[in-house]
C-alpha cells in the first residue's frame, strides 16, 4: 500500500475565499484540530503578505508538533526571508516557494522569458535552502505549461534542493486523464525525480478537483493539496477529506492510503465551517448532513435489511456520533468536562467555567443539548479573544409587529467602559438592530453579508449568525451564537466591530514600529 502525504492549506489558499478572515486564535485552533487529525503539513499561511500573518504562522509553528508548518513564499528573497521568520522555531521548518510557469503567466503577468523563469526559480530554492531542509517548490499554473518546460523546470529546482515538486491546477482548467498523464510524464521524463515528491494540488472551478487529485495519484503523485470542506478561492481547492475517504473505500483500486485519523473528520469539518462562517451544503460528499440520509422508501427498505445495499461510507467512518443527545440540564461539571475533552476542547479552568455556565443557562431553556450545541459553545469559549477595547452587549430588546415599524432598543459597554443605550429604527427587525449598533459606534458600518445557520434541529435550537462588514475602511466577518435569532444578529455585529478596532489596533502598532 502506497502512501499518499497530505499537505492542508485551509490556512492559506482556504483562507483566500472570498469574505473569509480568520483571526490568530481561529487558525491556531484550526492547525491544532488538523494536527489531530493526522495531515502530514500544515500550510499555516504567507507570512510575507502582512504582520498579522507572519505571527499566526510563527504562533502555529511554535506550537504544532506532529505535523510539519509550512508558510508560502513568492521567489524573492524578501518572502523567503519573512517565511524564515515565521518558521524557524518549528520542529521541521519547511517552506513552500513558487513562480508562474505557464505561456499566459510568463508573457502578460511575469513578462519573463523561460530562461528567466527558470533562473529566478532556481535562485529562490538556492537561496531558500540555506534555511530551510525541507523545500517545496510549486509551478503555478503547471497543467497550461507546455510538458518539455514542466519537465525542464522539476528537473533544475529538484538538482538545486527542492524536496517537492508540486504541480498545481491553478485555475482547476485539467481533466483526470490528462493530469494523470502529467504526473506519468514527470516521473518518466525528469532525470532526478527520485530525489523529489511529485504533488497535486487541484481547484474545483470545472467541478473535477477530487477526481483530478485521485487521477494525479495514480499518475505518480506522492502528495496531495487541499482543504477541508473544499473552500478555497473561486470554487475552491479539492476537499481533502473527500480523496482521503476515497483513497479508504476505494483502496482495492488506488492501492493507496493517507495517514489520517478518519474519525476525525467530521469534527474538523465542523470546526472550521464554524470559524470560517462557510456552511457545508447538506448534499456535499462525505459531510454533508444529508450524506448519510436515506429517504426514499426503496433505499430505507434496502438499508434496513442490509447496511451495505446503499450505503458505502459508515458515519462511524468519520467520526459522526449517532447518539446525539449528550448533555442534560441536571448534568454536572464534571461530565460536561469529561464531554468536552471528549469533544477534543482541553479549556482553561476559568475558560471551562464560563463554558459550563452558559451550557447550565441553554439547558435551562432547551430541551436536549445535542452534541453539536456543546461543540458550539465550546468552540466559542476556545476562540473567543481577551480584545484590550471592545463593545460588550448587556441586552437588546425589538419591538416589531406587522403593523408597526420596528424598534430596537440596546445596551452595551463602549471600548472606554461607559455604560450607554440606544435606539434606533429599521424596515426589519435586524436593520433596527444593526442601526442602533451603528449609533452606538458613532460611525458607519456597512453589512456587506449576512447568513443564518441553525446549530441543531428543532425549534429551540440555537442560531449562528455570520456577517461581513466595513467599518473604518476595514472589511471583516463576524459571528454570534444564541437561542434568539435577533440577539445571535446583534452579537455577530458587534463581533465584528470588535474585529475592526483589534486589526486597527494591529496596523496602528505596526506603523508605529516601522515609523509610517
Ligand atoms: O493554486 C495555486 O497555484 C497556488 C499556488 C500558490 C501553489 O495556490
Ligand atoms: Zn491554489
Amino acid at each position: 500500500m502506497r502512501k499518499v502525504e497530505i499537505f492542508d492549506t485551509t490556512l492559506r489558499d482556504g483562507e483566500q475565499s472570498a469574505g473569509v478572515n480568520l483571526n490568530t486564535i481561529e487558525k491556531l485552533e484550526i492547525a491544532k484540530q488538523l494536527e489531530r487529525l493526522g495531515v502530514d503539513v500544515i500550510e499555516a499561511g504567507f507570512p510575507a503578505a502582512s504582520r498579522g500573518d507572519l505571527e499566526a504562522v510563527k504562533l502555529i509553528a511554535n506550537t504544532v508538533k506532529n505535523s510539519s508548518v509550512t508558510g508560502l513564499a513568492r521567489s524573492h528573497k524578501n518572502d523567503i526571508d519573512a517565511a524564515w521568520e515565521a518558521l524557524k522555531g518549528a520542529e521541521e521548518p519547511r517552506i513552500h516557494v513558487f513562480l508562474a510557469t505557464s505561456p499566459i503567466h510568463r508573457e502578460y503577468k511575469l513578462k519573463m522569458s523561460k530562461d528567466e523563469v527558470v533562473e529566478r526559480a532556481v535562485q529562490a530554492v538556492k537561496y531558500a535552502k540555506e534555511r530551510f531542509a525541507k523545500v517545496q517548490f510549486s509551478a503555478e499554473d503547471a497543467c497550461r505549461t507546455e510538458l518539455d518546460f514542466l519537465a525542464r523546470i522539476a528537473e533544475a529546482v529538484i538538482d538545486a534542493g527542492a524536496t517537492v515538486v508540486n504541480i498545481p491546477d491553478t485555475v482547476g482548467y485539467i481533466t483526470p486523464k490528462e493530469i494523470k498523464d502529467i504526473f506519468s510524464y514527470l516521473k518518466n521524463n525528469v532525470p532526478n525525480i527520485d530525489r523529489a515528491i511529485l504533488s497535486a494540488h487541484c481547484h474545483d472551478d470545472l467541478g473535477m478537483a477530487t477526481a483530478n487529485s485521485l487521477a494525479a495519484i495514480e499518475g505518480g503523485a506522492g502528495q496531495v493539496e487541499g482543504t477541508i470542506n473544499g473552500i478555497g478561492e473561486r470554487a475552491g481547492n479539492v476537499a481533502l477529506e473527500e480523496v482521503a475517504v476515497a483513497l479508504h473505500i476505494r483502496n482495492d483500486f488506488y492501492q493507496a492510503s493517507t495517514g489520517l485519523k478518519l474519525d476525525e473528520i467530521k469534527r474538523t469539518s465542523s470546526l472550521v465551517s464554524k470559524l470560517t462562517g462557510m456552511i457545508v451544503p447538506a448534499n456535499k460528499a462525505v459531510i454533508g448532513d444529508n450524506a448519510f440520509a436515506h429517504e426514499s422508501g426503496i433505499h430505507q427498505d434496502g438499508v434496513l435489511k442490509e447496511k451495505t445495499t446503499y450505503e458505502i461510507i459508515t458515519p462511524e467512518l468519520i467520526g459522526l456520533k449517532s447518539n446525539k443527545l449528550v448533555l442534560g440540564k441536571h448534568s454536572g461539571r464534571h461530565a460536561f468536562k469529561s464531554k468536552a475533552l471528549d469533544l477534543g476542547f482541553e479549556l482553561s479552568e476559568e475558560k471551562l467555567n464560563e463554558a459550563f455556565s452558559t451550557f447550565k443557562d441553554l439547558a435551562d431553556k432547551k430541551k436536549e443539548i445535542t452534541e453539536e450545541d456543546l461543540f458550539s459553545i465550546l468552540a466559542d469559549k476556545q476562540t473567543e479573544t481577551v480584545d484590550v477595547s471592545r463593545y460588550e452587549l448587556n441586552s437588546v430588546q425589538v419591538q416589531y409587529g406587522t403593523e408597526n415599524i420596528p424598534t430596537a432598543t440596546i445596551s452595551a459597554t463602549l471600548p472606554n467602559g461607559d455604560q450607554v443605550t440606544e435606539a434606533a429604527t429599521g424596515s426589519g427587525s435586524v436593520e433596527a438592530i444593526y442601526n442602533t449598533i451603528e449609533r452606538l459606534v458613532n460611525e458607519p458600518v456597512t453589512l456587506q453579508d449576512y447568513k443564518i445557520n441553525s446549530v441543531s434541529a428543532g425549534r429551540d435550537a440555537l442560531a449562528e449568525v455570520y456577517v461581513r462588514i466595513n467599518h473604518k475602511e476595514i472589511e471583516t466577518s463576524g459571528r454570534g451564537t444564541a437561542q434568539d435569532v435577533l440577539e445571535a444578529s446583534a452579537r455577530a455585529y458587534l463581533n465584528a466591530v470588535n474585529r475592526v478596532l483589534t486589526l486597527e489596533a494591529q496596523q496602528k502598532e505596526l506603523q508605529k514600529v516601522h515609523h509610517i
